[in-house]
């Protein structure tokens, strides 16, 4: 089953924290026993002998989301220490896109890479986004620039252009609409609809637009070269070879994936649209053929289900730390800015893509 259409998921690692965490505890108490609530959900990555040192740092964190009225946004992606603890809200790409716009505080620090920090600006202009570490950037995003999307115009004029979300807001600005893995297909066909045409320019991700094409064949998808350096390493091979290591496993892919790879799995989705799957489904064993933090923060909810885990980390998301975080809100740096000219044409085609999905 292919289906991109899925809804941004809930925020799931806090509805299960004591409100004795959300408020903050004495600075004076000892980090451990008083966060110790907490250690269950990290227990199969962090040992307990790492745990105070981390308990600490989500303190100090605690407290300089309280005096700063600040949250913290954490991709799914995001490694258990950071995404079950210090992350108010989580999700995938979409849902932190529109999570950002109701947030209710004047800094935003995201935990996760430069794009997303970049789309919750554009969202919340008059507020502060911090960035912990500004390396932290994306293969799809790297693989286009301004330039080529106005060469690409001028060769196929007319044609609208969806640019996925994980593209510098430069690119977004000379962009129709967004879209995210979440929403593509809703948002392709919108935009054939409202322009009254049947061409598309999907760009940059090849394998993206190569998986929703074969889910809209009534419409001719141009895509561009780039890929996700995660995604791209899967093979119909792997998926093949862990059907038959691990009898009765359920295949989930992001459709990020090549279309070999997609079409060897029982379901494509976001990476919401996976935890979303295993939360209805409810398969004995899975896998989730995408980056492996994913596993580990979907497993923590699910205790019963047994999750296959090959291991693909993106290293542009394991940039972000708990101590990087922590010295974003003290330091107040490093704020995200995006030139105003190119900001509010980048805006319109986010917008456009929230109202659409
Ligand atoms: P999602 O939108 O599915 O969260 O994906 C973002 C991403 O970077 C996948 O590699
Ligand atoms: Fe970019 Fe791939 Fe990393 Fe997602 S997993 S941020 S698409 S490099």
């Amino acid at each position: 089953m292919l289906d991109f259409d899925v809804a941004a998921h809930a925020d799931r690692a806090h509805a299960d924290r004591p409100e004795a965490f959300v408020q903050g505890l004495p600075d004076e108490r000892p980090a451990a026993p008083a966060l110790g609530h907490l250690y269950a959900r990290v227990a199969k990555h962090i040992t307990p002998a790492e745990w105070p040192l981390i308990a600490r740092e989500v303190e100090a964190i605690e407290r300089l989301k309280r005096e700063r009225n600040a949250v913290v946004l954490g991709h799914n992606y995001q490694a258990p220490e950071i995404f079950n603890t210090v992350a108010d809200i989580v999700g995938d790409s979409l849902a932190l896109a529109r999570e950002a716009v109701t947030v209710d505080a004047d800094v935003i620090v995201m935990a996760g890479v430069h794009f997303m920090a970049e789309t919750a600006k554009l969202l919340n202009p008059s507020k502060t986004v911090l960035m912990p570490d500004m390396g932290a950037g994306c293969s799809l995003a790297d693989s286009i620039t301004a330039a080529d999307i106005r060469l690409l115009k001028e060769r196929y004029p007319g044609v609208p252009v969806v640019t996925y979300v994980n593209t510098s807001a430069e690119v977004k600005a000379e962009s129709d609409y967004c879209c995210t893995s979440g929403n593509a297909v809703k948002v392709v066909r919108a935009v054939a609809k409202e322009w009254g045409v049947n061409r598309i320019l999907m760009l940059p991700d090849e394998f993206l637009a190569q998986n929703v094409q074969k889910l809209v064949p009534e419409l001719e998808l141009i895509a561009w070269k780039g890929h996700c350096e995660v995604h791209e390493r899967f093979t119909p091979q792997d998926i093949r070879d862990l059907r038959e290591n691990h009898p009765g496993v359920v295949v989930l892919a992001h459709p990020e994936c090549p279309p070999e790879v997609v079409a060897e799995a029982d379901y494509a989705g976001s990476t919401a649209g996976m935890a979303d799957y295993v939360r209805d489904e409810k398969p004995a064993r899975v896998v989730l053929i995408t980056e492996c933090s994913m596993a580990d923060n979907v497993a923590v909810n699910h205790p019963d289900i047994e999750f296959v885990r090959p291991c693909n980390l993106c290293p542009h998301m394991r940039r972000i730390t708990l101590p990087n975080i922590r010295r974003a809100l003290e330091t107040m740096t490093t704020q995200v800015e995006i030139d105003p000219a190119i900001a509010g044409r980048a805006r319109l085609a986010v917008e456009r893509m929230l109202a659409i999905s």
